[in-house]
């Protein structure tokens, strides 16, 4: 899809999409032609059509004898208008359009954008690209249509910030759809295995260096609470660590990105009913957020040191699987009671965390994982739930969710819950009871990290999705990497 920028409109466009905000006039300001303007009145006037928020209408007309589409958006009111707000309204317009089939796009606001023209340029190919995405390698008869050009009609004093903001956007979308495109394969094509020869290919289009450690490696570094989620499988595991260091300069300043990797998770012998397993190939997409993030702020060439760590896995049945009353030896030394192998997430995490401390020497540590059913119980679909130990960091995360606009709630890392998971014969166990799943999933982790600042992002709602919303689905929704890059850009 190619995007630019158009300061005026020609005289035959195939597609027009036209946003206005609720209040404003709809006046003649010389950048339509008057019978232009005079076919969007009379349609307004005739559907009785608002610019309220997010209304999206579309009529046909024929200019010499020649098809054209328009689409009219509201904005609703303008002093309302965030970045995220914005994004909604705009995949609405290229949903529309896309279900036109357009293939190719004047695109204009009439009426101020009470917002920067770099993040004007940013939003609009963001949204154009992602809404235009599809996941159809598997389906045989299908054309996914999508537009070929998308002209932004803007005057600005210069196109530069535009024209750098729909890079940006592109990169963002970009890295995005790297995440959708690795948890939309499915688990019989994206193994361990494949997951790390997909980091290795997104490590050098990207510029990053990368090691994959086997399942001997990963012995001999003690992380028996990791293998042995992944002893059940034929598919051995692997410890994927990509690294980028863009300031080279910069002591105590390494950032661990650790992303939870279950190219399955089947719940091992504490199975999963049928129906809760059919998705579990997204259990990667903390993975996959991680690996997209890596490729942006690369691209972007943003001044920060960041390492990535993904334990990668498959949680299967079999003679050799782990079961419930093991008891582990983590990394860290700590030992862990198995209570139910279906919490397998935290067990990989505690050791690629360990990892990020204690041999890359990582500063802090930022996980994400697609962890409990417990975070969509509390927070739904719409919400990633987040644990942290430093306000300042998690303001940062918060300030970059209200730009990308994946929404994000903070849950209370309540100490005395530690209690929960308190064992007889180990140090811990690996569940907390039927309460506060989330929490104490967190809190697990929480138990490793030893003093670092340190997040956790439980994305089990916000990375997959049956229906379509906004810029995302169906499907993965390739959650974290906008907020993340968007928040490692304020660490530089
Ligand atoms: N991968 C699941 C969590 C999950 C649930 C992700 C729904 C996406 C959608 C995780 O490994 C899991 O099974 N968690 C258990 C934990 C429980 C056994 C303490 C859960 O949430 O039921
Ligand atoms: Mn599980
Ligand atoms: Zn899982």
């Amino acid at each position: 899809m190619k995007i630019d920028v158009s300061r005026k409109l020609p005289e035959y466009m195939e597609t027009l999409i036209v946003m206005h905000e609720e209040d404003g006039v709809f006046e003649r300001t010389g950048i339509f032609s008057d019978a232009l303007h005079d076919s969007i009145d009379e349609f307004i006037k005739a559907d009785e059509f608002k610019f309220g928020k997010g209304n999206i209408r579309s009529f046909m007309r024929l200019v010499k004898g020649k098809k054209q589409n328009v689409i009219l958006c509201g904005a609703g009111q303008k002093d309302k208008l965030t970045q995220p707000i914005l994004k909604g309204y705009m995949a609405s317009c290229w949903r529309e359009a896309i279900r036109m089939k357009a293939t190719n796009i004047y695109f204009h606001y009439a009426f101020e954008v009470p917002l920067a023209e770099l993040a004007i340029g940013h939003i609009l190919a963001e949204t154009a690209l992602l809404t235009s995405y599809k996941y159809a390698k598997y389906l045989s008869d299908y054309k996914h249509h999508e537009p070929d050009n998308v002209h932004l009609v803007y005057y600005a004093k210069t196109n530069r910030y535009l024209n750098r903001g729909i890079l940006e956007g592109r990169i963002f979308a970009d890295a995005t759809i790297i995440a959708r495109d690795l948890v939309n394969e499915p688990a019989n094509v994206l193994s361990p295995d494949a997951l790390a020869d997909q980091a290795k290919r997104v490590a050098l289009d990207y510029g990053l260096s990368i090691d994959v450690f086997n399942a001997d490696r990963i012995r001999r570094l003690k992380m028996e609470a990791f293998l042995a989620v992944g002893r059940g499988s034929k598919n051995e595991p692997k410890l994927i660590i990509m690294r980028y260091t863009g300031n080279p300069d910069k002591k105590n300043s390494l950032t661990a990105l650790v992303g939870k990797g279950l190219t399955f998770d089947s719940g091992g012998y504490s199975i999963k009913p049928g129906n809760s397993m059919t998705t579990m190939k997204s259990d990667m997409s903390g993975a996959a957020a991680v690996i997209g993030t890596m490729a942006a702020i690369s691209a972007l060439k943003l001044k920060v040191n960041v390492v990535a760590i993904i334990a990668a896995a498959e949680n299967m049945v079999s003679s050799d699987a782990y079961r419930p009353g093991d008891i582990l030896t983590s990394m860290s030394g700590k030992t862990i009671e198995i209570h139910n192998t279906d919490a397998e997430g935290r067990l990989t995490l505690i050791d690629a965390v360990h990892f990020a401390i204690e041999k890359e020497k990582a500063d802090r540590i930022l996980d994400i994982a697609t962890l409990t059913g417990a975070a969509v119980g509390a927070l739904g679909k719409d919400f990633t739930a987040v644990l942290s130990n430093d306000d300042k960091w998690y303001e940062k995360l918060h300030a970059a969710s209200e730009i990308s606009g994946e929404r994000i709630w903070r849950m209370p890392l309540h100490e005395p819950y530690n209690e929960l998971m308190k064992c007889e014969a180990a140090d811990l166990k690996n569940i907390g009871g039927p309460f506060a799943g989330c929490i104490t999933a967190g809190l697990f982790i929480h138990q490793f990290v030893q003093d670092k600042p340190w997040i956790h992002m439980d994305i089990a709602g916000t990375a997959f999705t049956d229906k379509p919303k906004g810029t995302d689905g169906p499907g993965a929704t390739g959650v974290g990497v906008r907020t993340l890059t968007t928040m490692l850009r304020t660490m530089e």
